[in-house]
C-alpha cells in the first residue's frame, strides 16, 4: 500500500505552516523538508509538495528533487509575499507547477493552491535597500502580515481532500 509523503521547502517557516493544512487532508502522510526526501520514492503516493517563491522560482532544492519523482500523482502548494489572487501570482503558479512536474516523468498534477506568506523583515528591509518603501510594496507587506492565517490552512486542506477523493 502506498503512503502519501508531503515534501516541504520553507525558509522563514510560513510553507511549513501551509503544510500543516495539506496534512489535515492526510492524516498519515510522513512530513519532511524537501532535503531530506527519502533515498527511494517507490512506497509512496500521492506525494504533495511545497515551496515558496524565490525570486520567480521555485526553490533549488524542489529543482532537483523533482526529477526523482516519476509515475506518482502530485499536489503543490506553494506561498509568496505578493497577491495570490492576481492573474500574474496564477500564472505563475500554473507555469511553475506545470515545469516542476515535467522535471520528472508520467507525474498528474491533481491539485495545486498558492497561498500569501509573511515576508521576512530583514529581507523587506534589504528589498528596499535603506530608502523608504513604495505605498504599494508596503501595502503589499502589510498585508502579507499574517498569512498563512487559519482561513488559507482550511482552503487547502478542502482542495486537497477534495482533489485526491478521499
Ligand atoms: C530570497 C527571497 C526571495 C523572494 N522572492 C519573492 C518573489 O519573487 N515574489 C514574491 O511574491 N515573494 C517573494 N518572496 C517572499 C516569499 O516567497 C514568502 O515570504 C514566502 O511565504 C516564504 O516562504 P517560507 O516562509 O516558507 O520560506 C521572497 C522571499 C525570499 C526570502
Amino acid at each position: 500500500m502506498s503512503a502519501p509523503l508531503i515534501l516541504v521547502s520553507s525558509r522563514t517557516g510560513n510553507t511549513r505552516i501551509l503544510a500543516e493544512g495539506v496534512r489535515r487532508a492526510f492524516p498519515t502522510a510522513v512530513v519532511l523538508d524537501a532535503a531530506a526526501a527519502p533515498d527511494s520514492l517507490e512506497a509512496f503516493d500521492p506525494i504533495l509538495i511545497g515551496f515558496w517563491c524565490d525570486r520567480g522560482r521555485a526553490p533549488e532544492e524542489i529543482e532537483r528533487l523533482m526529477p526523482r519523482i516519476r509515475g506518482k500523482r502530485i499536489g503543490f502548494f506553494a506561498t509568496m509575499g505578493g497577491d495570490p489572487a492576481s492573474p500574474r501570482a496564477q500564472e505563475w503558479m500554473l507555469r511553475t507547477c506545470r515545469n516542476l512536474a515535467a522535471l520528472g516523468a508520467q507525474n498528474v498534477v491533481q491539485a495545486q493552491f498558492l497561498s500569501r506568506g509573511r515576508i521576512d523583515p530583514a529581507l523587506f528591509e534589504r528589498m528596499s535597500a535603506g530608502s523608504a518603501p513604495s505605498p504599494e510594496r508596503e501595502a503589499r507587506r502589510r498585508e502579507s502580515e499574517t498569512h498563512p492565517d487559519r482561513l488559507d490552512l482550511l482552503e487547502v486542506e478542502k482542495i486537497f481532500r477534495e482533489a485526491f477523493v478521499h
